[in-house]
């Protein structure tokens, strides 16, 4: 009753405001077509720019309210935003954005945009300003409380000029500030500053290394900081008098020490991600620090914790008993650490866990079904690399359907574990060096029907490899059996599968029949070391889709399929150490793409065709580049048993022949000296006469066999 006299009269004001609007009663407040000002200052904006696909074609009408990118206030006709990103698509998880580079604006950003009062929003991110500073101006747009300038291509390395800093510090109205990719360097060493309103603030992929010192940051609910050069001490200051911090990411720079000691006041932490740093310390220390010391609020407030990457640091001891209280997590990622002792099983308490990643650390008890008893939304087991012994009862249903499943390098055996029977949407699986000395099941295929990348090297399975049945594994693209004791030829059903098959290093033998050439997907095709003994079907120069062969170490014997006209996908040939004869077939010369060629140490005779300048890749003629980008599944790893062979992009750097311990003769022919991409060449023990091109090798960058077969850490970091 006491309230009603104050409320109507603010009712009937908001509906004449809105009749206003409608119809136009009071000119005072609508219909203001654009401010003569602000539509100036646009105008003189849109000179500076460079814009090459017309986006602001439409700004030429008298009412600027029509232009895009433009909004305006309903009540008082200024205009409060100006968004105008580029368009883009994603193409990785990883952040990295590839945008429509032709409907960029370049160009200078005119000051005349600071007249602009009234301005809220303003987005000019993933446009190319082409090198120049972020504009000082900005500092007097104080209504301002959007800002995202967010892969602009604009120059933030400009050494002791923070100026645009200190003027966006003015800013007291803004609420949300992103300068991701802006290729600043230097902060001030201490954000002691006006932010007092910011709730946003996004500084990722940026080169900053300047130790940073927030302070008065109390409302920020999102940081992010990830890829930078920052180095030392976690910036604790942060977490001063801030409650509201919801969402932190500072993975990927070189922060170290024992940073987390004191989170007790970030109560709604969801998110933490601190992946690939320094940090180390105990773990129990840590971001646990506050759970040890028990009962407390401080519990409580990692009840909302829902993702936490730690991976990639140096922390160490055992995984705290408390893990178990953190109810809310989704996700916990403790890889590539050095944690140690055995796995709590409170853990088996985490509902909600989803992800559980703790791959690569010195965790090295017994795991049983108690570590597993409640994790009933997990989808995602990593374990691997640790010294984990997994023993379960043959009888345990597990609570979870996982689709990852990374159990490398824990003892399984030696029985194949049977819980995984009841595992029915597993899409990548791997066993590899899990002390398994049994037979393949017959329910393996079952529950691979979903199963895109099946690893079982180095165990110690036996018995046929027709226990696999391809038929129930459609979608199977990389098996790898390498290492092991099978034994028996291929079954056809295997010989059905789409694309990949790897199968080193086995006891694999007999022969290798037509039916393979109806694999008219096979890009890849690796037997090596097996004892295959028996003549290669010719088809197999019928495969259009071949990129990589790799028969090495087996005894096959006859001539060499004539691979030419319809293969020409082939990039690696890979037939050394087997008993072919006959000659080199001519019909090879008509493979562009051809890098790499080892016939070394086979039987074979006749003389080196003179055409090998057909393998325009080793001429130079070849723009692999984007042969390359669009051969993504070419990215192969066989693990045999001490050596680890990697066919991944790094190849494309590489190029090699070897015909070395043949009985070739004749001259060693002149067209060879086109091939000047040639890494290695090697022709020794024939019988050939002349002498190696003096050109060959021009492009060594010390290159040699390990770079082939192992790769090159930052190339596979480019890639993985
Ligand atoms: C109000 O603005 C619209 C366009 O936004 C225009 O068509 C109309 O004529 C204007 N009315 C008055 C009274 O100015
Ligand atoms: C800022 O701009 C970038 C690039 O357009 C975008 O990915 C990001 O989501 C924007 N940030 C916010 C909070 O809107
Ligand atoms: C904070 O803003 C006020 C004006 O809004 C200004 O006078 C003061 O210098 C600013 N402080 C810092 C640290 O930038
Ligand atoms: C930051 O990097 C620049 C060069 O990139 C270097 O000159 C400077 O010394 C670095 N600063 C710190 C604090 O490491
Ligand atoms: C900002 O932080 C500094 C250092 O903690 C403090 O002295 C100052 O009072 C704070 N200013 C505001 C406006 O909160
Ligand atoms: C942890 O944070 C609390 C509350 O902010 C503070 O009282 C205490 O001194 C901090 N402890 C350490 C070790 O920083
Ligand atoms: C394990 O982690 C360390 C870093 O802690 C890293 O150097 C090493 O390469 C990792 N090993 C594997 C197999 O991932
Ligand atoms: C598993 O969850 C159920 C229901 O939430 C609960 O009753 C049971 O005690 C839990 N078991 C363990 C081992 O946490
Ligand atoms: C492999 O399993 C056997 C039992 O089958 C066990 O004795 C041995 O210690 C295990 N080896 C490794 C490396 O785990
Ligand atoms: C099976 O896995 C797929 C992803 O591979 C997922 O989308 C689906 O929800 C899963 N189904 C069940 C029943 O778990
Ligand atoms: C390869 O395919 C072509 C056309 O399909 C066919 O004529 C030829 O006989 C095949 N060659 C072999 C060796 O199978
Ligand atoms: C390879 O086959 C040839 C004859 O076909 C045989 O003489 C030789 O012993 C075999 N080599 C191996 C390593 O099996």
């Amino acid at each position: 009753m006491a309230s009603s006299p104050t409320f109507a009269p603010l009712i009937s004001w908001t509906l004449l405001v809105f009749q206003s609007l409608e119809f136009g009663h009071s000119e005072a407040l609508t219909n203001v077509s654009c401010f003569g000002m602000e539509r100036e200052a646009l105008l003189k904006f849109r000179q500076g720019l460079i814009d090459h696909s017309k986006r602001l074609s439409s700004w030429t009408s008298k009412d600027c309210r029509e232009w895009k990118g433009i909004e305006c206030s309903k009540k008082t006709g200024h205009i409060f935003k100006l968004d105008l990103r580029n368009s883009c698509f994603e193409t990785s998880p990883n952040g990295y954005m590839s945008c429509l580079d032709k409907s960029s604006l370049a160009g200078k950003i005119h000051a005349s945009l600071a007249e602009l009062k009234h301005l809220k929003y303003l987005d000019l991110s993933l446009n190319k300003f082409s090198k120049q500073k972020i504009p000082q101006f900005l500092g007097t747009l104080q209504r301002l409380e959007y800002l995202n300038l967010s892969s602009a291509d604009f120059d933030g390395n400009i050494p002791h000029h923070l100026d645009w800093f200190s003027s966006i510090n003015m800013l007291s109205s803004l609420q949300s500030l992103q300068l991701r990719g802006c290729s600043l360097e230097k902060l001030p060493h201490s954000l002691s500053v006006n932010f007092t309103s910011l709730r946003f603030l996004d500084l990722s992929w940026n080169l900053i290394n300047s130790t940073i010192r927030f302070y008065n940051f109390s409302k920020l609910q999102h940081i992010d900081l990830r890829v930078n050069h920052l180095k030392g001490a976690f910036p604790r200051t942060l977490f001063d008098n801030n409650q509201q911090l919801s969402f932190l990411d500072a993975s990927r720079n070189l922060l170290g020490g024992q940073i987390l000691k004191n989170f007790s006041s970030l109560y709604k932490l969801r998110e933490l991600r601190l992946a690939f740093n320094n940090f180390d310390g105990d773990v129990g220390n840590s971001i646990h620090g506050p759970l040890e010391s028990a009962q407390t609020r401080q519990l409580e407030s990692f009840k909302d914790l829902e993702y936490r990457s730690l991976s990639q640091n140096s922390i160490w001891g055992p995984i705290p008993v408390t893990l178990g209280e953190l109810s809310s997590l989704t996700e916990s990622d403790l890889s590539h650490n050095k944690l140690s002792g055995n796995i709590p099983e409170s853990i088996g308490r985490l509902s909600s866990l989803e992800m559980l990643d703790i791959t690569n650390n010195s965790l090295n008890r017994v795991v049983s079904e108690s570590h597993f008893a409640n994790l009933t939304s997990l989808t995602e087991l990593s374990i691997s690399s640790n010294e984990l012994v997994l023993s379960f009862d043959p009888a345990w249903v597990s609570p979870f359907r996982v689709q990852w499943i990374d159990m490398s390098g824990c003892d399984l055996g030696p029985k194949f574990p049977l819980w995984l029977q009841t595992q029915r949407n597993i899409s990548y699986l791997y066993m590899s060096n899990a002390n398994i000395s049994d037979e393949i099941p017959n329910w393996l295929s079952d529950i691979s029907l979903n199963v895109i990348d099946l690893a079982l090297d180095n165990n110690m399975l036996r018995g046929p490899i027709s226990r696999l049945d391809g038929n129930k594994m459609q979608l199977l693209q990389i098996l790898s059996l390498s290492g092991n004791g099978l034994s028996g030829s291929m079954p056809n059903s295997l010989c059905a599968m789409k694309n990949l098959i790897l199968l080193g290093d086995n006891r694999l033998s007999g022969q290798i029949t037509n039916s393979l050439c109806h694999m008219k997907q096979l890009e890849v095709l690796i037997l090596h070391k097996n004892g295959f003994d028996q003549v290669l079907p010719k088809c197999l120069s019928n495969l259009t889709n071949l990129r990589l062969l790799d028969l090495s170490d087996n005894n096959f014997t006859g001539e060499i399929p004539s691979f030419g006209r319809h293969s020409r996908s082939l990039v690696v040939i890979d037939l050394e150490k087997n008993s072919f004869t006959g000659g080199i077939p001519s019909q090879l010369c008509q493979l562009n793409y051809l890098q790499f060629l080892s016939l070394a140490q086979n039987n074979i005779s006749g003389s080196i065709p003179s055409c090998f300048n057909g393998f325009l890749s080793m001429v130079g003629d070849i723009n692999y580049q984007s042969y390359w980008m669009y051969s993504p599944s070419i990215i192969v790893m066989v693990n045999t048993k001490g050596t680890s062979r990697i066919y991944d992009k790094t190849l494309r750097f590489f190029h090699s022949i070897d015909l070395s311990a043949n009985n070739l003769n004749g001259e060693i022919s002149e067209e060879l000296t086109r091939l000047v991409e040639l890494q290695n060449l090697n022709l020794s023990r024939n019988n050939l006469s002349g002498k190696i091109p003096s050109n060959i090798g021009i492009h060594l960058h010390t290159v040699d066999d390990e770079s082939v077969y192992r790769g090159n850490d930052e190339l596979c970091g480019a890639l993985f």
